[in-house]
């Protein structure tokens, strides 16, 4: 797999590796779901030391925590491991360190596009531009929600997760 055109742009990592962030709210239901899929995805691919892969929240209220139980319970049963993962919020250096940078929803594009220095907002992608087939542009936030929100949160982030392999793969 080739790097993507403005990998040599990034100043802070050498080589080829393609890295992606996924970002939602609080990075304890979405983000670390889509971060679980794409690593699972890519290793099965054969693409994990290509790809780096990480996520965070633009807010910082469950920063330090695992996933939400309800999450981590809706991954575990399609196969995928996220109890590992802790929340961290969004850092000034991740639009540096990222060839692309993902959001779940509108809010927090435009969130991530406040924060973002000169020149590096075609970095910042809605994930959902990557489902060659959701009829939807954003992953609907699940916390407050009933429990099904997590399985479609899943089906969403398994799509996209494909359109995105394809994406870094034709690049
Ligand atoms: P996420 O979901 O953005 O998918 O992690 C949320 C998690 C926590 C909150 C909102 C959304 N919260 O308000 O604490």
């Amino acid at each position: 797999m080739g790097a993507v055109d403005y990998a040599a742009q990034l100043d802070d990592r050498g080589g080829s590796v393609t890295s992606v962030l996924f970002v939602c709210l609080g990075n304890i239901c979405r983000s670390p779901t889509a971060e679980g899929v794409f690593r699972e995805f890519a290793r099965a691919e054969g693409l994990i030391d290509d790809i780096a892969i990480d996520s965070a929240g633009t807010g910082a209220w469950h920063v330090g925590e695992p996933p939400d139980q309800r999450a981590q319970a809706a991954a575990a049963s399609r196969g995928y491991d996220l109890s590992a993962q802790r929340a961290r919020q969004v850092d000034p250096a991740d639009f540096a360190r990222h060839d692309l940078i993902l959001a779940m929803d509108r809010t927090n594009f435009d969130d991530l596009c406040a924060l973002c220095p000169p020149g590096m907002q075609d970095r910042i992608r809605l994930f959902l531009s990557f489902a060659p087939s959701a009829e939807i542009e954003e992953v609907p936030d699940p916390y407050y929600g009933a429990g099904d929100g997590f399985q479609r949160v899943l089906d969403l982030v398994e799509d996209a997760s494909r359109g995105l392999l394809e994406h870094l793969r034709a690049s």
